[in-house]
Parts: C-alpha cells; structure tokens; sequence
C-alpha cells in the first residue's frame, strides 16, 4: 500500500501569524479525514520554526519549499537543509516549476540539493512537468522522463526508498485549468513506469502526488486513479477547509 499525501504548498503567502493560525486551524480539522492521509504543510522558511510548535503533537508534518545546493558557507541568502531540518521539517519541495522557471533551477543543481536533503534526513517531493507548448507538442511524456532520469536516476535504491513525486503540469499550476483524471493516470502511470525501469519493484512503493489546480471539487476524482497517491496543493492549501476537504477525496 502506497502512502497516501496531501501536502500544501503555501509559497510566498502568509505573514508568521497567518501560517500559525493556518497550520492550527489545519490540526483542528485534520481529524475529519482518515489517519491513512498524510498531511503535510510547506510554509516560508521565515515561519518554520513558529509553524513546526503550532504542529506539536498533532500528525500533520512540515516541509520547506527549497534548500540550498550547499552545505553550509559563504552563499548569501540561503537556507541550508541542515536548518530545516533543525527547524523540524520532514520533507522538501525541490524542482518545483516555479524555481526552475524564474530562478534557473537546472538538474545539475537539484542533484546537489537532493544530496543535501538526503545527507540531512529529509524527503524530497521532486517536482516534474510540462508546460503548455511542450503539452501541445505532446512531448509530456519525455520532459518528464528527462526530468527524472537526470536527478531521481542518480538515487541510490536506499535514498529511492524515501522520495516522493510530484508531477506539475506547469498549464495547470495556478490557472484554475486542471489535468483530468485521465490525463493525470497516464502520465503518473508513465511515470512509475520510467522509475521501474531503474529501482523495480520499489516504484510500486513511491507515492506520485498530482498538482495544479487541485481543488476540493476535484480532487476525489483525481485520488481515484490508481497511480495518484494524492496531491500538492497550492492556492487550495491556503484555506484549512479547503486543504482538508481534499483529503476526504480518498474517502469519498
Ligand atoms: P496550485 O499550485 O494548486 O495553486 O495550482 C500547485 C503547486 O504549484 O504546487
């Protein structure tokens, strides 16, 4: 059985006392869905620490929505995995769309922030997709198949063993357009395929969570497919009824 994810990307919104409120708001309602639904919460670096004591003794997890490619050093401005990790965050969005688009993000450099996560316990969700021209042109299949044999290939079996997917289609991202279900299937089935094709039967076991306009409307038709292990939530993860009303999309 795979894990089934709701994560919520909360990008750059919210002020500290927002996120709390939010992330308290989120721990109160997360009892209306099933434990089987791992909930996880990405805020701003500035309010991880505040956010991490406001999820005290609740199962709802943290992550950060990036890290630096180094350790540790001269590199102005950013924020290594060892201090999220310190901060308590599980997990790190990495190659989401929005980084390799306006901030240069190349494979070369989400193999060095992996190995970061990795070296300090954290779990990537790696992001991957297509925009629209390259959807259009149908070449889905192999910017995503790129984008996983130039990072995720370079895993060991073990590191494998503690990753998630995301897969993004950047048409999708914020627009309010969302893939169907059957888009989703396909390309999430095509994805497990290409990661059998390196780690085997552990692809079985690697939840591939789907974003882009993930809404409460949506999302239980999305969860039905059987390669879709959940979502990445963005807009929908800024209302604590609306990020958990997508959890009870495994339940309906
Ligand atoms: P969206 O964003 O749900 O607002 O479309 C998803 C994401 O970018 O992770």
């Amino acid at each position: 059985m795979r894990k089934k994810i709701v994560a919520g990307n909360w990008k750059m919104n919210t002020l500290p006392a927002e996120g709390v409120a939010l992330a308290q708001e989120v721990v109160a309602k997360r009892g209306e869905v099933c434990e089987c639904v791992n909930f996880i919460v990405c805020p701003p670096f500035t309010h991880l620490a505040q956010v991490a004591e406001a999820l005290k003794g609740s199962t709802v997890e943290l992550g950060a929505q990036n890290c630096a490619a180094e350790a540790k050093g001269a590199y102005t401005g950013e924020v290594a995995a060892s201090m999220i990790a310190a901060l308590g965050c599980k997990y790190v969005i990495l190659g989401h769309s929005e980084r390799r688009q306006y901030y240069g993000e190349t494979s070369e450099t989400l193999n060095k922030k992996m190995e970061q996560a990795y070296a300090n316990g954290l779990t990537p969700i790696y992001c991957v997709g297509e925009n629209l021209e390259e959807r259009e042109a149908g070449n889905h299949f192999a910017v995503c198949k790129a984008q996983i044999e130039e990072v995720v290939f370079n895993l060991t079996e073990e590191q494998f063993k503690n990753l998630v997917i995301a897969y993004e289609p950047v048409w999708a991202i914020g627009t309010g357009k969302t893939a169907t279900a059957e888009q989703a299937q396909e390309i999430h089935a095509y994805i497990r395929e290409v990661l059998a094709s390196k780690f085997g039967a552990a692809a079985q076991e690697c939840p591939i969570l789907y974003g882009g306009s993930c809404k409460p409307s949506n999302a239980a038709e999305i969860f039905a497919k059987e390669d879709v292990d959940g979502g990445l939530i963005g807009g929908a993860a800024l209302k604590a009824e609306d990020f958990i009303a997508i959890g009870k999309g495994f339940m309906a």
